[in-house]
């Protein structure tokens, strides 16, 4: 028997249209009183000075760099197997995203690899929580330290990973500054959002700025007590904020967020013993670490991955690719002269990679349909 089970289905209900009603009936539609709060319960919830919210991880992160002058002639550091958006954020602005490898065992950035492309032009490493497996930050600080490059900024990219930890610490305890995003099928979702929390007070006040063209002052600031007050330009900025008619859409799902993340365990851990006896890979997840669970990738033999896709698809089945290297697509490989050959544990992983559906209200009959279907048609062809 076919059912459809789809890629992602999100926990957003009818009801939920309450809370932006509840907006529409004050005369903030942007960024105002209700992000407010969402940044002051994002802030308790990673025990951090500050937080603030964007409308997408992108801006977020484009915010970010502009607020600690990266542009021109400098270099960021972003591992092969990420989506491109991680390294596109240094490209517009004029950096070189330094590609490297990510290391077999974890799938995340290779410290060593980090340690090979560092030059005296290198002014952030932008570490990424795929899958929702955090980085070891605090061992990727050190590193820095040793080599005597304490000044190299760690931009978290914590896309993938809201909830997940590494040993006693989650993002942002060890970096300058991590970055979330809000999109349609992240964990927390509102459609296109995202964050950032820092602990650096300097950071922190240049980015609300450049994530508001770099006006001192923010919208409702400006009409404080029904005064307007002039407002001045100092730093080049971009247009990052999320309006409250999105950010009132957060507070229950951050509150709620681990109930949701023993389900994502427990839907993940039963792909992986169903697929335990099969040839087919799955993403390795430290024993230190606490994933977010993002999403459950797989690995199939690169020349039967398309194949693969195609008979999951034909069984009624949603599934994406994340990633392939972001290096050597077209664009990055004709600008830098990339190959295959310099990322190999990447681009062997992202021509071979399905990621499988994984959401909290999937139904046990959904998802044992997804392991029959695996099971059955496409762990024969590997
Ligand atoms: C690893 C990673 N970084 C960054 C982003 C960009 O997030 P946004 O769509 O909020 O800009 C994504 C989006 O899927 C992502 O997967």
């Amino acid at each position: 028997m076919t059912i459809t089970v789809p890629f992602y289905r999100h926990d957003l209900r009818p009801a939920d249209a309450e809370k932006i009603a509840k907006v529409l009936a004050t005369p903030i539609l942007t960024s105002g009183s209700v992000g407010k709060a969402v940044e002051a319960q994002l802030a308790a919830f990673f025990g951090t000075r500050y937080a603030g919210l964007t409308n997408s991880w992108t801006n977020g992160a484009l915010a970010a760099l502009l607020a600690m002058d990266i542009g021109q002639g400098d270099e960021v550091i972003v591992p092969a197997m990420t989506f491109i958006s991680s390294a596109n954020i240094a490209e517009i602005l004029g950096a070189k995203p330094v590609f490297v490898d990510v290391a077999p065992d974890t799938l995340l950035i290779s410290l060593d690899r980090m340690r090979d492309a560092v030059t005296e032009r290198t002014r952030a490493v932008i570490p990424v929580h795929l899958y929702g497996q955090m980085v070891d930050i605090r061992q990727m600080k050190a590193v820095l330290s040793e080599m005597g490059r304490p000044d190299i900024r760690i931009i978290e990219d914590s896309a993938h990973c809201f909830e997940g930890r590494f040993d006693d610490y989650g993002p942002s305890a060890h970096s300058d500054v991590a970055i979330f995003s809000f999109y349609a099928t992240k964990n927390v979702a509102c459609g296109e959002g995202g964050a950032f929390v820092t602990n650096s007070e300097d950071l922190y006040l240049k980015l609300m700025q450049t994530r508001l063209h770099g006006m001192s002052a923010g919208a409702v600031d400006r009409y404080q007590k029904g005064h307007y007050r002039h407002w001045d330009m100092e730093r080049l900025g971009t247009k990052a904020n999320l309006p409250d008619l999105l950010a009132a859409l957060l507070p229950d799902q951050i509150a709620t967020i681990r109930d949701r993340l023993s389900i994502r365990q427990a839907l993940a851990a039963r792909y992986e013993s169903a697929f335990r006896d099969t040839p087919i890979r799955i993403a390795p997840v430290r024993q230190e670490a606490l994933s977010a669970r993002h999403i459950f990738p797989i690995h199939v033999r690169p020349a039967i991955r398309d194949r693969a896709i195609g008979i999951l698809n034909e069984s009624g089945i949603g599934v994406a690719v994340n990633f392939r290297s972001v290096p050597t697509a077209t664009y990055y490989a004709r600008k830098y002269g990339y190959t295959a050959a310099d990322f190999p544990v990447s681009y062997e992983w992202g021509e071979g990679e399905i990621t499988l559906p994984l959401f909290p209200s999937m139904t046990r009959a959904e998802q044992d349909y997804v392991i029959e279907t695996v099971r059955g048609k496409v762990a024969p062809l590997c």
